[in-house]
């Protein structure tokens, strides 16, 4: 059975649909001191898949009380599906004395999971720090799936390190370029940011990144376009959290289209293809 967590039930039910697997029966309650309580009455079988993104504390605890849940009810096996995982930027202590909190969530699951799912994680190595085998998959290149006829397309990735991500839209949209975004230091004040070898002018542009937070990445990058057609942004986990929406809007992007590992008005493309092919 798939279990859905709170931030991943789109996301569950597609799996479910795609794996012909049932849905269990959940319930997402709060004590009266605000204790959260993530329960599945509706679970029977040896054999669970929780799927559950964590993008804030309480989705934490909510994937480790689903996990619980169903042992109790009397799974054998508990594949946990982490769309989005929350605190994988943390993956080192920046800072003396601080944790490596990618690290501590990770050991969490591993406690209640035979083996985990991660879908795009920001840096691959994070399937490091769980105790249990991890499988990663890629959802970047089903955004491709939802990109328009584009005149010219340049695929452009915020930094270098983000290039693999830009090609793999780009070969799953099947033409254009790739290039990604080189910062010009011309003094202490003046920085251009703009395409390393690629002009924009005229073509239909898609900044691909794995997460927009703030947006700040995305609109200073847009920021050094000359003159593109149509400027659209394509990610995996669209946390759009604070004023991202509004940096966006201001940066003249066209459209966002971001996979469903967070449920947000432009979660467009499902990543449940990509998760049902590592549940095989
Ligand atoms: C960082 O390396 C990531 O790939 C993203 O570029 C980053 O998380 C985006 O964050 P923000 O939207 O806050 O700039």
């Amino acid at each position: 059975m798939i279990v859905p967590g709170p931030p991943s039930q789109s996301l569950a039910a597609e799996l479910a649909a795609a794996t012909d697997r049932p849905l269990a029966e959940v319930s997402y309650d709060r004590f009266p001191d605000g204790e959260a309580l993530a329960a599945a009455p509706g679970f029977a079988g040896d054999e669970a898949v929780v799927v559950c993104s964590t993008p804030g504390d309480a989705a934490h605890l909510q994937l480790l009380q689903l996990q619980d849940a169903v042992r109790e009810a009397g799974a054998e096996r508990v594949t946990t599906v982490i769309p989005y995982m929350g605190y994988a930027r943390q993956d080192e202590a920046f800072e003396a004395g601080h944790p490596v909190s990618a690290r501590a969530v990770a050991r969490a699951v591993s406690t209640g999971a035979d083996r985990v799912v991660l879908v795009s994680p920001h840096e691959p190595a994070v399937a490091d720090f769980f105790d249990v085998p991890v499988a990663v998959v890629d959802a970047a290149s089903l955004l491709a799936g939802a990109l328009p006829d584009l005149v010219e397309p340049l695929f452009l990735a915020p930094d270098e390190g983000a290039v693999g991500l830009a090609t793999a839209v780009r070969d799953a949209y099947g033409r254009g370029e790739t290039d990604h975004f080189e910062k010009t230091r011309h003094s202490g004040s003046e920085v251009t940011v703009r395409p390393h070898d690629t002009a924009a002018t005229g073509r239909g542009v898609v900044v691909v990144d794995d997460i927009v937070a703030t947006g700040s990445t995305m609109s200073a990058a847009i920021a050094g376009l000359d003159g593109p057609a149509r400027t659209l942004v394509a990610c995996v986990h669209p946390v759009l959290s604070g004023v991202a929406r509004t940096r966006l809007a201001q940066a003249d992007v066209d459209a966002v289209h971001a996979t469903d590992t967070l449920e947000r008005p432009c979660s467009t493309v499902s990543a449940a293809p990509a998760v049902a092919d590592a549940l095989e």
